[in-house]
Parts: structure tokens; sequence; C-alpha cells
């Protein structure tokens, strides 16, 4: 796995911007991704959600509220529903309830209210193809950044008759990207869906873990010895301490031949007992994770450069 990330990336600490430069634009638009491509991040990450027709697009959640303008569309004011989630029941729209065209009239917002809100009219929600072509245009240019690409909750799709295994697994064949040499995580928080991922292909997987308190609450209490992926994608509070210093979570993954990505850094709002971003990312970096995601990739190019 160590060589599986040199070969994919180069040195370890990977930066991977978080859902794109998110700090600054609405996140998973093709503009935070180019702005995170510029910044110099190894990675950009997709959160994958389903259309009603069956469209992968990029989204963190289910429902639509957060990230898009919907609440704002008359036309579709009816089309509220409540869905059971493990916090309870939430009345939203969600994307399985709706086509990509009708996906394609929102706009896609900030959700973060102290960020820049000047762009939530300019941009949409991407397709996972659209994020592709991205790459491949920047490849074109010399920039090859990976993908670190996330199936979100796609149990719930199931239950809706929407695989999420196959538009994935299909999508990468016929984009030939391995073939093309970018680099390449699938990442889930359901490990049913990457054990079918693995029957399928050899991608290297991640296994990301539910961050505390929820783990318990949601049945997802994994031992990182029960853990078969080559990756796992760890909560900061699993490896950063409020006295600001690690526990060993990193010590005993590297023991067990996992690499550790670790989500996520945010400038503007740096761990508990760190005065930084920059603080934590030295941290971070110090006790050997093997990447990062963060939503401002820039300082973590600045930190790794400097470290
Ligand atoms: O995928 C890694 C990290 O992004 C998981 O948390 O909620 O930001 O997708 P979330
Ligand atoms: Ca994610």
């Amino acid at each position: 796995t160590e060589t599986a990330l040199k070969t994919l990336t180069g040195e370890p600490p990977v930066i991977i911007a978080h859902r794109g430069a998110s700090g600054l634009y609405p996140e998973h638009t093709l503009k935070a991704y180019q702005v995170a491509i510029d910044q110099g991040a190894d990675f950009i990450e997709p959160d994958l959600v389903m259309t009603k027709d069956g469209v992968l697009v990029a989204n963190h959640d289910g429902y639509l509220s957060d990230t898009t303008s919907i609440a704002d569309h008359e036309e579709f004011a009816d089309r509220k529903s409540v869905r059971k989630t493990p916090l309870g029941d939430k009345e939203d729209w969600w994307s399985d309830d709706f086509t990509l065209a009708e996906l394609k009239t929102l706009n896609a917002i900030q959700r973060v209210e102290g960020r820049p809100q000047d762009y939530n009219d300019q941009f949409r929600i991407a397709t996972f193809d659209e994020i592709i072509d991205l790459v491949e245009e920047n490849a074109a240019q010399g920039r090859k950044v990976g993908l670190h690409i996330e199936a979100k909750w796609p149990s719930n799709f199931s239950a809706a008759g929407l695989d999420m295994v196959d538009p994935i697994l299909n999508t990468i064949e016929e984009r030939g990207l391995v073939e093309a040499g970018i680099p390449i995580f699938i990442q889930c928080f359901e490990p049913d869906f990457l054990a079918k991922v693995a029957a399928k292909s050899d991608l290297t997987l991640v296994q990301n873990l539910v961050g505390p308190p929820y783990a318990a609450l949601l049945g997802l209490d994994m031992k990182l010895e029960d853990i078969p992926t080559a990756g796992v994608g760890a909560h900061k509070a699993m490896i950063l301490t409020p006295e600001g210093g690690t526990t060993d979570f990193v010590e005993r993954a590297h023991a067990l031949g996992k690499i550790v990505h670790v989500y996520t850094v945010r400038d503007d709002e740096p761990a508990e007992g760190f005065a930084s971003a920059e603080e934590e990312l030295k941290v971070l970096i110090e006790a050997g994770v093997d990447g990062i995601w963060t939503d401002y990739p820039e300082t973590a190019v600045i930190v790794r450069k400097d470290y």
C-alpha cells in the first residue's frame, strides 16, 4: 500500500481537495475543482450521489437543500418528502427524486455561511463525467490530478433500485482512467459497498470511519484490524488530541500495512486544541498521515512544501 501510494502520487501526504477548494467556491462545482487543481492539490474529491435517471452527480448529501438553490424553485415545491435518516426523519428534496435535467436547473451554493456567498448564482451541479472531463483537460495540459471518489451512502440508493457499484466502475472503465494513469481511490463509509467493488476491481479502496460519537450510533464501529481495505479514511478526532498532540492511530494503521487519509482540515475551523490549520497540518504531517482532505488545498500545499 505504501508503494501503491507512492506509485499513485509520489511522496505522501497527498493533498485531497475536499469537495474541491470548497472554502472558496460552492463545493463540488467544476470551479471549485479547477481552483483546487490550480492550487496544487494532488486529488480532487467528488462525493457521488444518484439522480432519478441513474446519473452519478457530485453532491455531499442525498438531500439537496444545503448545497443547491432548490428551496427557491417554486416548480419543485411539492417534490419534498420525508425520509428516515440515522439521525431521525428529515423532510427535504432528494437527488434520486429528480432527473439530471431538473437538477441542472438549480444553482450550486456555498453551504457554509462565513464563506464567500458571491458565487451562489454562477455554478451548477456537476456530473461525474463532467468532472472526469475536467481532469482529462488538465492532464492534457500536463497537470495530472487524481480522483478520490466517495460513493455517498449507496444503500440509500439501492433502496430506490439504483446501484452505485456498476455506474462508478463502468464509468472508470469506459473513460479509460486507469490506462491514462489517473490515480484513483474509491472511498465509502459502507463496508458492503467496498466489498462489492473489491470483488470486481483492484482499485485502491478506502474504508471511511465515522467520527466519534456516531460510529456506534450507525453500527459502523470498526476495529482497524478488521478492515480489509488498503486505506482508511479517519476523522481527524481519531488522530489529533485536544491537547494539540496525536493518538497512536496512524502508527497502528501503518503497522497493519494500511494507508491513512484524514478528514477534514478547514482553515476557518481549526481542530480543538490547535491555533490554526497550519499548526494542525504540521502535526498531521509529523504523525505520518498518507493523505489529508482539506477545504483549503493551497494552505496544505504551502505547509507541506515548508515542512
Ligand atoms: O470522504 C472523506 C470525508 O469527506 C468524509 O466526510 O462528510 O466530508 O464526506 P464528509
Ligand atoms: Ca467525502
